[in-house]
């Protein structure tokens, strides 16, 4: 069977500033919470590995560009650091920051790859994080005003903006597991962190619309869609909490623009309803997207609590389900995570039949390795035909969505090029790119090659 997407179907990848960048501590930039945890903690990183150099891909924008061109790509996501643009998160504007945004996003536009801007990737400026993070409303405001910066300096070239990246990951990594700073435990706090942010998405999105201008604006939702182990009531309640309050929890509001009912009477039950100003309802129905991300990597498979009753207080949102390991599921060993190609399949039939079928596109998909040197070949190339069975297969599935009549217009993977990713640093490799870390030496692996030649044909056999 032939496999053809529409001839301006968007391919390409996704990295994040503090991913890809470095120069962590040069020209003007402040330090975020990754930099300062990595200070104060650098045994939570693997291998002691910290964000400060990255995959240089502030010194070697460049050649990165010319890199993504040779993978075929027509369009390319990253983010702006807030730390680097705004130093003091809520003053001057570092000239520096604009100057190499400017030149990136020129030189995108020149090889006619289209900028996707994202405005927030998990870094969080150290200077607003003592002012409180998203637990504050001053933090939220001086994000808006960082945001309405972005659009008037670089918003007459980039036509795709984004608000945030997965907006669940520091509620759950930052107030819930002790994954990121500030490693605080706490579903009330968590649950404070997670109504800002949808303020500061929708803060943001009214600033970009009341300048007037032509592109649209959207968000990066991680929407794992949540099946539970049977179809036992209990089972099914399970699986109906997880689903709230970890993917509708955000994908209501900035697709319908208010929060689902059921959500609102399960946080009122259990006393976590945070603090409301009066002007917010009109706030968050105003901040609706033009475009949704949908970043996709495995389900949530989830079955009852033992010992679970309704009603009974809850310290965690686990209280309410137990994660499940369904038996015979397919693995990838390198990764330890489950791959699901189905998965990508149902989260576009379901924006499609219960969210008014909005613009979307897969916003990140991607397949870690860890040890990937193993799959050197004899020529120095990384033979990752695991990496490519992964890709074909999620867009087989993205193509019969389409046929459905799916409104996905892309699609781009997690990543370009292996990158620092967080606390597991350089453990996982995602990229078409292998980068050798000491010398930074970039090689082109073989789904690289796969990935230009598809994207350029528009399909595959
Ligand atoms: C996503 C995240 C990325 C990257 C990726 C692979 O959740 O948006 O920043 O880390 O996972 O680990």
């Amino acid at each position: 069977m032939n496999y053809q997407f529409a001839g301006d179907f968007w391919w390409g990848s996704a990295t994040s500033a503090p991913q890809s960048e470095g120069a962590a501590a040069r020209d003007g930039k402040s330090r975020n919470i990754f930099d300062y945890w990595y200070e104060i903690a650098p045994e939570r990183f693997h291998n002691r590995v910290g964000p400060a150099e990255a995959s240089t891909f502030y010194d070697r924008f460049g050649d990165d560009i010319r890199l993504l061109k040779t993978l075929g790509h027509n369009s390319f996501r990253t983010s702006i650091s807030w730390s680097r643009l705004i130093p003091d998160g809520d003053g001057e504007v570092n000239p520096q920051a604009v100057a190499f945004y400017n030149q990136l996003i020129d030189g995108l536009l020149a090889e006619g790859i289209i900028p996707f801007i994202n405005l927030y990737h998990f870094d969080m400026p150290l200077c607003m994080q003592q002012r409180g993070g998203w637990e504050s409303r001053e933090v939220v405001a001086a994000y808006g005003r960082y945001a309405k910066t972005c659009f008037s300096l670089f918003g007459d070239r980039v036509q795709h903006w984004f608000t945030f990246n997965e907006p669940i990951v520091p509620v759950e990594a930052g107030y819930l597991n002790d994954l990121h700073y500030p490693c605080v435990v706490d579903f009330r706090r968590a649950v404070t962190v997670a109504y800002h942010s949808v303020l500061a998405h929708a803060t943001a999105v009214g600033h970009y619309r009341a300048l007037g201008q032509t592109g649209t604006i959207g968000i990066i939702l991680n929407l794992s869609p949540t099946y539970p182990r049977s179809g036992s009531e209990e089972d099914l309640l399970a699986a109906h909490h997880a689903d709230l309050l970890l993917n509708k929890s955000f994908l209501d509001p900035v697709t319908k623009g208010r929060y689902p009912a059921a959500l609102l009477a399960l946080l009122e039950r259990h006393g976590l309803l945070p603090h409301c100003e009066p002007q917010d309802a009109q706030l968050i129905a105003a901040g609706t997207v033009d475009l949704l991300g949908v970043n996709y990597y495995q389900p949530r498979r989830v079955m009852a609590k033992e010992g679970y009753r309704p009603g009974e207080a809850i310290a965690l949102p686990e209280d309410l389900f137990s994660y499940y390991a369904m038996p015979g599921r397919k693995i990838n060993p390198h990764r330890g995570w489950e791959i699901y190609e189905q998965g990508l399949y149902d989260i576009l039939m379901d924006l499609k039949e219960n969210y008014g079928n909005l613009p979307c596109y897969i916003s990140e998909n991607g397949m870690g390795v860890e040890g990937e040197e193993a799959f050197i070949g004899a020529d120095g190339r990384v033979e990752d035909d695991y990496r490519i069975d992964f890709i074909r297969e999620h867009l087989q599935w993205l193509h019969r969505a389409l046929e459905e009549g799916s409104n996905c217009k892309g699609y781009h993977l997690w990543t370009f090029i292996d990158c620092w990713s967080w606390l597991n640093a350089y453990k996982n490799r995602y990229g078409l790119v292998r980068l050798e870390l000491a010398s930074q030496r970039r090689t082109i692996k073989k789904s690289g090659y796969w990935f230009a030649e598809t994207a350029r044909k528009n399909g595959f056999d």
